[in-house]
């Protein structure tokens, strides 16, 4: 075991542990476990993948006013305190600062091979069963309504609006994630999404069914 990882996820679980709006530790955990098993199919650096999984949100946007300077000071803090190497810290930075959905229509700004590698393990967690859960218990931390049927989805065209949206969880599941599995950057990561995704699609025929009193 490497001890600096292993000290790292101990602050980030005593950090997260009981969060209550799906951002919390073992959210982290699943990330972490995914984008490593991720990397054994498809390569890159098991090092960089690991610390970015355990610090992408550590100052998310949700959470932080200010995402970018909030994430270069916590994670130079952190892996700098940890004297990891400034290469390393400046790849974990690239992940962390783009790792975010902002939008059906914002651009994806994540480059090399481990930020393609955590951001997929990301999104899985977002997708099956767990996104389900992680949907509606975000929606629920910001009191939003699980469906209202008048209200239709919105595909943002910028970081704003899409951040600013109120709309019904229902909503969040075409404005971001039902198109996930058609953005997974990597092979493993596409083929772990399709079957998540497909349990989406059925718990939707389900709940629109139970909707409608059949
Ligand atoms: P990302 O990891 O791409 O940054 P977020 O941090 O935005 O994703 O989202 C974290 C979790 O909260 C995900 O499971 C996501 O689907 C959920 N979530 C984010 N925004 C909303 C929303 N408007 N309604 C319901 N769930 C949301
Ligand atoms: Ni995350």
């Amino acid at each position: 075991m490497d001890t600096k990882i292993e000290s790292i996820k101990e602050l980030i679980r005593e950090e997260f542990f009981g969060e209550s709006t799906g951002h919390d530790w073992y959210h982290i955990e699943r990330v972490y476990k995914n984008a490593l098993k991720i990397q054994e199919k498809e390569g890159g650096n098991r090092d960089i993948i690991a610390y970015a999984a355990l610090l992408h949100d550590i100052a998310d946007h949700k959470f932080v006013e200010n995402h970018e300077a909030e994430t270069e000071r916590r994670i130079k803090e952190i892996l700098g305190g940890a004297s990891v190497s400034s290469d390393i810290i400046a790849e974990v930075l690239h992940i962390a600062q783009n790792i975010s959905y902002k939008g059906a229509n914002v651009e994806n700004k994540i480059r090399s091979l481990e930020g393609m590698i955590v951001q997929d393990a990301d999104r899985l967690d977002a997708i099956g069963a767990i996104g389900v859960a992680r949907a509606f218990a975000y929606g629920g931390s910001k009191k939003r309504a699980i469906y209202l049927p008048e209200e239709k989805p919105t595909l943002h065209e910028d970081f704003e609006s899409y951040k600013n949206d109120e709309g019904h969880t229902i909503n969040h599941f075409y404005e971001k994630l039902l198109l996930l599995k058609d953005r997974m950057n990597t092979q493993t990561g596409k083929e772990i999404a399709q079957q998540r995704h497909d349990f989406m699609q059925g718990f939707l025929v389900q709940f629109y069914a139970e909707w409608e009193a059949k």
